[in-house]
């Protein structure tokens, strides 16, 4: 009973997990098309790099011609919907004259005709190129394109939540590791010491009491393990408590953010808008230092039910932005102008960036943080 159980959990668990993975994201959309489109063929292009898509993800192909190529930039029908970020259609990819046929031994092969193929986008960026076949020419028009655009839109956007969702799970597994780490540092950081502190102390009362040579030499000995025990010991709490520099800053924030609900009881969510670029660790101390003291300043000043922590990579930088729902601040002549704002505004300049207080949309106090990468 509690095994069916374990394996009921072990397979939500493997569905959850495949929910945040943007391959498997997209392998689902591909599946819709033939059906939705009422199409023989379809199949899912992503960028191998800047200039490269790899075909992959083909349902209803006939052979595996197609998994696996590389579609340059410009080439063929995906290439240049890749390079226009246009949809575009042909009625016979093997003789059509607006494409190059680089391809077209690989359309023989499955028995392609018409083809059919739409940028999968975010923002400005070329997520994939959803493409759609028929085995006899085809005349696919607008109705098509919108029709497979729209998949492609749901595409886009399931990735890109996929894609937050696991940078999330994995801000989440690095801030556990940090918890451990510090847990294992006042724990058994602090009996190593006092281990290493009682055999010195033992140590030169042995030496006063009595001669006994061999003693010392044992306790020396368990000296020095012990102090060679806590300098590993460090060691494995450096490499556990860093996260790497991609999800640095989320681990940082969020252990701010944490920390604030636990001490004050304030409803605090944080959110990561974009993709977030790699900072060196003192871009993220300081955007850690500036959310701390903007979280301060809420416990101090605002009376606020809720705060909302966003992170967001803008004006080639990124940005941390505290939104509190409180009084407000209070009229500029009446200001107390404390340390906390201007030191934290001095840090960032240091380094190129700057802090912005304002007024919040709905009342409360709105304190953004920004520096360059
Ligand atoms: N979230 C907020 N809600 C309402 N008022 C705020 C908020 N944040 C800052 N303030 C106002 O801005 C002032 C300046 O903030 P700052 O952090 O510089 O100083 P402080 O918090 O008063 O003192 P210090 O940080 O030096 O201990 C505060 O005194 C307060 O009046
Ligand atoms: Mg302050």
């Amino acid at each position: 009973m509690a095994e069916d159980r374990l394996g009921e959990l072990d397979e939500k668990y493997v569905e959850l997990m495949s929910m945040l993975e943007p391959e498997a994201v997209m392998r689902r959309v591909v599946r819709e098309v033939p059906e939705s489109l009422d199409i023989d063929v379809a199949w899912v292009g992503k960028p191998d790099s800047d200039d490269t898509l790899l075909i992959g993800d083909s349902v209803r192909a006939r052979t595996d011609v197609l998994d696996g190529l590389a579609v340059p930039k410009g080439v063929g029908l995906g290439g240049q919907v890749m390079l226009t970020k246009r949809p575009m259609w042909v009625k016979n990819y093997i003789t059509s004259p607006r494409i190059t046929h680089d391809f077209a031994s690989q359309a023989q092969l499955e028995g392609l005709r018409a083809m059919i193929a739409v940028p999968i986008m975010h923002d400005d960026r070329v997520l994939g190129v959803l493409y759609g076949a028929n085995r006899y020419e085809t005349d696919f028009g607008d109705r098509a394109a919108h029709v497979l655009g729209e998949i492609a839109g749901r595409a886009a956007t399931a990735t890109v939540v996929a894609e937050r969702a696991k940078e999330s799970a994995e801000v989440a597994v690095y801030e556990e590791r940090r918890r451990v780490a510090l847990e294992l540092h006042d724990t058994v950081g602090a009996m190593l010491y006092a281990v290493s502190a009682g055999i010195r102390t033992l140590g030169a009362e042995v030496t006063s009491l009595v001669s006994a040579p061999h003693i010392k030499d044992k306790l020396q000995a368990i000296e020095e393990q012990a102090s060679e025990a806590a300098a590993m010991l460090r060691g494995s709490l450096r490499v556990l408590s860093n996260a790497p520099e991609k999800v640095a800053l989320g681990v940082a924030v969020r252990e701010d953010t944490r920390a604030f609900q636990e001490r004050t009881g304030t409803t605090t969510r944080m959110i990561t808008v974009t993709e977030l670029p790699p900072l060196l660790p003192s871009r993220v101390r300081v955007l850690s230092a500036a959310t701390r003291e903007a979280l301060l300043n809420v416990e101090k000043h605002a009376h606020a039910d809720s705060v909302v922590v966003t992170l967001v990579a803008v004006e080639g930088g990124v940005a941390v932005t505290v939104v509190d729902d409180g009084v407000g601040l209070a009229p500029r002549s009446s200001w107390d102008p404390g340390l906390g704002l201007a030191a934290i505004s001095d840090r960032l300049a240091r380094l190129g960036g700057n802090l912005t207080v304002s007024s919040g949309d709905d009342g409360g106090v709105s304190v953004r943080a920004w520096v360059p990468r």
